[in-house]
């Protein structure tokens, strides 16, 4: 049919409580740090527990685009064979547009020929995402940095450890420098470094193929530049901000889930609010059961910081549950400028919230109603899902590619624990489901 475009939505009946078990992925940010990672050592890796989104194909075609070999052994077990990569490859931005993690390959690439050219990065927006402490930090270790339209090339003859002090914590930043610095001549130390669980997993990571870099976790990384890096094998930790947008998911539509795979410690922040907020939180070994009774939750005041703050990536989750909060709640953003966006859509479902700057102001209403929203990004998206699962009526998600970027199976694993969900193939001029679930 001319002009027809076939999109993908997804449709929810509110209303169902949440009980079973929900077993969570590798973490999406740790693997897109460690699949590029794997360049630096010429050999071949086997990298397990892998999450099946698509930000991690696009970065595994990435690799293949720039001469690596990769296969899956096993549904979640990635091998990659980086020895033919190819030192003077532009990677191009239709690729790197996809996903904002794409700036590793500068790093890895520049750690392991001393040379490299990527497209800028693209991937969810919400404000200004400048890249301006990678770029000092290669820039430091020896690195000269030119940018040609959209592409930034590095180049150093030789990288020689320095002392890099990040100008605000940066997650992305730290990384990129830490894979520049493995191996550099000498000692490179990180200051100001972020302390996000991934940023610990990659320095694992790169330890096992040989690098030595201490203090992973703490805002001091000390790399101390290696010869070579060899393979190995290496696990990713479970996703961190998956779980805890089914924490919140279980606590707002209530039930009773366990959330298995998971490590409690990396979620200390969310289970903190969700106990204010009135929920039951128990913590085990390796999994996190949710009770609630689905009532309307208490009002909190939740303050988005980098890591072990309340992560700005569980911002908008917290909001749909504070919506329905039994008084007033205030959420301020701190780490982007503008993660508000959502908000349109939850005013479209009843929700009651007035943005100023980077503080939302949220009168807790009895109950949301179904409606037709879009996701504005990937945890936008998300929060929209949970919207969708305690509100009255039916709730229509558009854009979910945008969720699919970071959500293994997302409608499995809610339809598993009693969701009322399914995935819709729909024309959009007409807006007819023409091929029902998929
Ligand atoms: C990563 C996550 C993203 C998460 C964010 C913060 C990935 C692929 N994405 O993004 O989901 O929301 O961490 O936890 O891992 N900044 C600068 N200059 C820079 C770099 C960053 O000013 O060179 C600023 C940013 O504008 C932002 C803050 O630092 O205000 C944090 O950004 P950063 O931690 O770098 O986020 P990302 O690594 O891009």
């Amino acid at each position: 049919m001319k002009g027809c475009r076939i999109v993908e939505k997804f449709v929810i009946h509110g209303g169902k409580q949440l009980h079973g078990e929900v077993n969570i992925s590798g973490a999406k940010n740790a693997a897109l740090a460690i699949i590029p990672a794997a360049v630096l050592c010429e050999d071949t890796c086997r990298i397990e527990n892998i999450p099946n989104i698509s930000d991690v194909k696009t970065m595994i075609s990435i690799l293949e685009y720039i001469g690596a070999r990769t296969r899956f052994i096993k549904r979640d077990v990635l091998e990659i064979d980086t020895k033919n990569i190819k030192a003077m490859v532009t990677v191009p931005d239709d690729m790197t547009q996809k996903l904002r993690a794409s700036y590793y390959l500068l790093g890895a690439m520049l750690g392991r020929f001393g040379c490299a050219s990527v497209a800028m990065p693209g991937g969810c927006f919400f404000g200004v995402r400048p890249i301006d402490q990678h770029v000092r930090g290669f820039e430091l270790l020896g690195a000269d940095i030119t940018t040609k339209g959209a592409v930034i090339s590095a180049s150093a003859a030789h990288l020689i450890g320095a002392s890099v002090y990040m100008d605000n914590v940066s997650v992305g930043a730290t990384m990129n420098v830490m894979l520049a610095a493995v191996k550099a001549s000498g000692l490179t130390v990180i200051e100001n470094a972020a302390k996000e669980p991934h940023v610990v997993d990659l320095a694992n990571f790169l330890n096992s193929m040989g690098a030595d870099v201490r203090g992973a976790g703490t805002d001091v990384i000390k790399i101390r530049g290696v010869r070579s890096l060899h393979g190995c094998t290496y696990s990713i930790i479970p996703d961190q901000i998956e779980a805890g947008t089914y924490m919140v998911a279980a606590g707002a539509a209530g039930g009773s889930i366990t959330i298995k795979n998971v490590i409690p410690k990396h979620l200390e922040s969310i289970s903190v609010k969700l106990i204010e907020s009135g929920i039951e939180v128990m913590e085990y070994d390796d999994s996190i059961t949710i009770i609630s009774d689905g009532k309307r939750p208490n009002k909190c005041i939740v303050k988005t910081m980098p890591h072990p703050g309340f992560p700005t990536d569980m911002q908008p989750q917290m909001a749909v549950l504070l919506s329905v909060a039994n008084g007033t709640s205030y959420i301020s953003e701190s780490v982007w400028d503008n993660r508000f966006m959502y908000v349109e859509q939850l005013r479209r479902m009843g929700a009651k919230i007035q943005v100023d700057g980077k503080t939302a102001t949220i009168e807790g209403m009895e109950y949301l109603v179904g409606a037709p929203v879009k996701a504005d990004d990937l945890r936008a998206g998300a929060a929209m899902v949970i919207a969708g699962l305690i509100a009255k009526g039916e709730t229509v998600v558009d854009n979910v590619h945008y969720i699919e970027r970071g959500y293994e199976n997302i409608i499995e694993k809610l339809i598993a624990v009693g969701a009322d969900i399914e995935r819709v193939t729909v024309l959009t001029d007409e807006d007819r489901i023409v091929a029902g679930a998929v």
